[in-house]
């Protein structure tokens, strides 16, 4: 596996990639490595000649409240893991080559970054566009993979990619959990024993939303009354967003109807934890 660190050596790589024609599947993340990541890098590995993961923790997606400094790193173990999985280039690009002084440009989606997650992290899917433009052009991926666990981010990427005309395929894959139903996520490192016990309480409501809607409830009031009747019977979680919305502009749904997203974001403590469904 090559570990690339500088933007100039990735491109001068994808060139050379794109000069034999190689066909080329990319996993943006942010390290700290789980399952969850791996479900993406398996089948990008499957699906493409060559897979690049940038491991990259994006300052400008970080509130200024936020835990950029404490988010947990380990690219050691990130590096080794994506070695033995067969992946061909791990990109590790510097913050300061990233975004060096005097930087100026954003790409913006102000009617959908404004929604769920971003009511309460303004700025963040501000952060997360432009490093993914960003990553998008000096990586020139044909295919790039992410999670439906961050399903406002892959819808608002998926539109990005649309309204710019960019030849990338974007493909959403399903949310990877514990054996217990809890969403994988870098941030649960951050839970202790008792506050991982209340962060089960995100699933138990998004499997009763799923029941009620099975049994013919369409009533998204009910249905969300119910979800935060189960969130409110943990002491330890406090809830940022319950919400059933369209799955294109994110607005909410008075009635189940078609498709739609049932989407959470809930404090375990200081530990904010997010989880959905699409029914
Ligand atoms: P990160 O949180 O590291 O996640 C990287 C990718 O892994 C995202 O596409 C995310 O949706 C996916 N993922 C995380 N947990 C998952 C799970 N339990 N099941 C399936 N997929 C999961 O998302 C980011 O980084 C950043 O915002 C990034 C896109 C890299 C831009 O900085």
């Amino acid at each position: 596996m090559r570990i690339i660190t500088t933007i100039k050596e990735m491109k001068t790589e994808v060139r050379d990639l794109k000069s034999i024609g190689k066909r080329i599947g990319f996993v943006p993340t942010m390290g700290y490595l789980h399952e969850g990541h791996l479900s993406l890098v398996r089948k990008s590995l499957a699906a493409s000649d060559v897979t690049v993961v940038s491991i990259f923790v994006n300052p400008t997606q970080f509130g200024p409240a936020e835990d950029f400094k404490q988010y947990p790193r380990d690219r050691e173990r990130d590096t080794q893991i994506l070695d033995e999985m067969g992946v061909d280039i791990v990109f590790f690009p510097e913050s300061e080559k990233m975004y060096p002084e005097g930087y100026k440009t954003y790409v913006e989606l102000p009617e959908l970054q404004t929604k769920l997650c971003g009511r309460s992290r303004p700025g963040h899917f501000r952060g997360i566009c432009t490093v993914v433009l960003k990553l998008f052009h000096i990586i020139q991926p044909d295919k790039a993979f992410f999670g439906q666990k961050d399903a406002q981010q892959a819808i608002i990427l998926n539109k990005m990619v649309k309204d710019l005309n960019m030849d990338v395929a974007i493909e959403v894959l399903p949310i990877v959990r514990d054996s217990d139903g809890l969403a994988l996520s870098s941030r649960n490192a951050y839970l202790d024993e008792r506050e991982r016990e209340a962060a089960l309480s995100l699933w138990r409501s998004l499997g009763t939303a799923r029941a009620m809607i099975e049994r013919g409830e369409r009533d998204a009031k009910k249905i969300l009354q119910e979800i935060r009747g189960i969130i409110h019977q943990e002491p330890r979680a406090r809830i940022d967003y319950a919400e059933i919305v369209d799955t294109e502009e994110l607005n909410p749904l008075s009635r189940v109807e078609g498709e739609a997203l049932i989407a959470l974001a809930v404090y375990i403590g200081g530990v904010r934890l997010i989880d959905n469904i699409l029914v």
